[in-house]
């Protein structure tokens, strides 16, 4: 798969140099993905506190996080492997996936299954399986609906003469009521739910759906260690797989019989295109005169919860509902959720910095080739006002990602990313204290350890 990646990016530098690269419904404007990026080895994980003007500019985006200890002593000593917990439930993930996706056309059940075929982390339904076991023995609370029958996430809410009318040879409806998916769920016993099962699987068609759009957005050349979609069926096919999975994932939702969780997942799919339009477009940057301010950091935080935590956040509580538990649990699962997300994002913006594109499987350095300022730069820029012109240009003149790349290098950014990203990750530990003592707690409690340790 390396050797792949490292091909494909090879054989970019060499169309860069020959001209722009024109795919099926897209022209692609190359970019040099492999230039030397300073190694991890200069950023140590030391921990450092902000300065107060920080606080203040994180507090004004407080209503994404709830307070918490600054050092969280949860997250000393645990060494559980969150994979092994739930590795039973985990395992169908991809088959069922890929049931739920079938489709007649032979050209869109390729593509909209394309992703799935590369080892993706996961990370979302480990999350929504964890939450589930965790929350099993914790506080309930009788709520509207009860709990749903294992065969009701299978079933048509209208007619299948209906949903099939015009398609009655597609797979579509029949997949989602298969006997192989119940017989999946019921090939043993488990504490965790079918419908928080399906949630699991909602979860990465919802991700996977913004991944396929996201890669068209960003002319991504790889995803996964493999070329992304809009490189290998173009721009159109992308685009279009990416709905086709968001009306898979809607049906399947909507089979939960739960409006609330519903209403939930609904939320995400709109939040992920708001972060994303304010990532495309800033609103709180004058570009004719770009200053740094507290609200730089405060919108960075904001779109950071849209585009990535919001999914975590809302299908963690989803997730606790799901499992009937009491108004308590279902907040701090959300808090967990939330708090975990945007140190994953954190997290992701720093390697974007210090990881190459092999280890990490698509472009690394992109950030700044796309013209976005994320943390590591923000906190370098309220340091060095020099920044402020790069920002305003998108880093589009020549010598100017190169130049940012450096300032970032030679200030505290990545540091104070880290540190911050440390914070919301104790905060998610924070979250869960009350859960009574469990393996699945305890994966919880690791997936804080290993956001932060990540090195892709
Ligand atoms: C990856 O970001 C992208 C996201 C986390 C969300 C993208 C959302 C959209 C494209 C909106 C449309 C959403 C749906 C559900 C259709 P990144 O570019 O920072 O990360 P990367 O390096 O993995 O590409
Ligand atoms: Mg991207």
């Amino acid at each position: 798969m390396k050797g792949r990646l490292q091909s494909l990016l090879q054989s970019q530098r060499r169309t860069r140099q020959q001209g722009p690269y024109i795919c099926s419904g897209c022209l692609h404007k190359n970019r040099d993905f492999t230039r030397s990026i300073p190694s991890t080895a200069q950023y140590p994980p030391a921990r450092r506190r902000h300065q107060s003007t920080l606080a203040q500019a994180v507090s004004a985006a407080q209503h994404v996080f709830n307070g918490a200890p600054k050092t969280d002593p949860r997250l000393a000593g645990v060494s559980v492997d969150p994979l092994r917990i739930v590795g039973k439930e985990l395992k169908f993930l991809t088959s069922n996936i890929q049931q739920l996706l079938g489709s007649g056309h032979p050209m869109l059940d390729t593509v909209a299954k394309y992703y799935t075929h590369s080892e993706g982390k996961h990370v979302r339904p480990l999350l929504v399986l964890l939450m589930s076991r965790a929350t099993a023995l914790t506080p309930k609370a009788a709520r509207h609906p009860s709990l749903p029958s294992a065969s009701a996430i299978d079933s048509p809410i209208s007619p299948p003469t209906v949903l099939s009318d015009v398609n009655p040879s597609s797979p579509t409806y029949d997949a989602l009521s298969a006997a192989s998916i119940k017989s999946a769920y019921n090939s043993e016993s488990s504490d965790i739910l079918p419908s928080q099962r399906r949630l699991a699987e909602i979860t990465e068609l919802i991700h996977t759906a913004s991944l396929l759009h996201d890669d068209v957005i960003d002319n991504s050349i790889a995803r996964r260690s493999s070329p992304s979609a809009n490189v290998s069926f173009g721009n159109k096919m992308a685009v279009l797989a990416g709905d086709f999975l968001l009306g898979r994932a809607s049906v399947a939702l909507a089979r939960l019989r739960d409006a609330e969780v519903i209403e939930l997942l609904a939320t995400v799919i709109a939040n992920l295109v708001e972060g994303e339009f304010m990532q495309l477009k800033n609103t709180a940057l004058d570009e004719s005169n770009p200053t740094w301010t507290e609200d730089s950091l405060s919108y960075y935080i904001q779109k950071t919860y849209l585009k990535s935590a919001s999914l975590i956040s809302k299908s963690c509580r989803a997730a606790a509902l799901l499992g009937q538990n009491s108004p308590e649990v279902v907040e701090s699962a959300y808090s967990y959720g939330k708090n975990l997300g945007l140190a994953f994002q954190l997290v992701d913006d720093m390697l974007d910095y210090t990881t190459t594109s092999e280890s990490l499987g698509k472009p690394a350095g992109a950030d700044l080739e796309l013209g976005l300022a994320t943390a590591p730069l923000l906190f370098a820029w309220k340091d060095n006002q020099q920044l402020g012109v790069l920002v305003g240009r998108k880093f589009a003149a020549d010598g100017d990602v190169q130049m940012a790349r450096n300032l970032v290098a030679h200030s505290d950014g990545l540091e104070q990313t880290r540190a911050l990203a440390q914070d919301y990750a104790d905060k998610a530990a924070y979250a869960i204290s009350t859960f009574p003592d469990s393996e699945a707690k305890e994966g919880l409690l690791e997936m804080c350890v290993k956001t932060m340790n990540r090195r892709k």
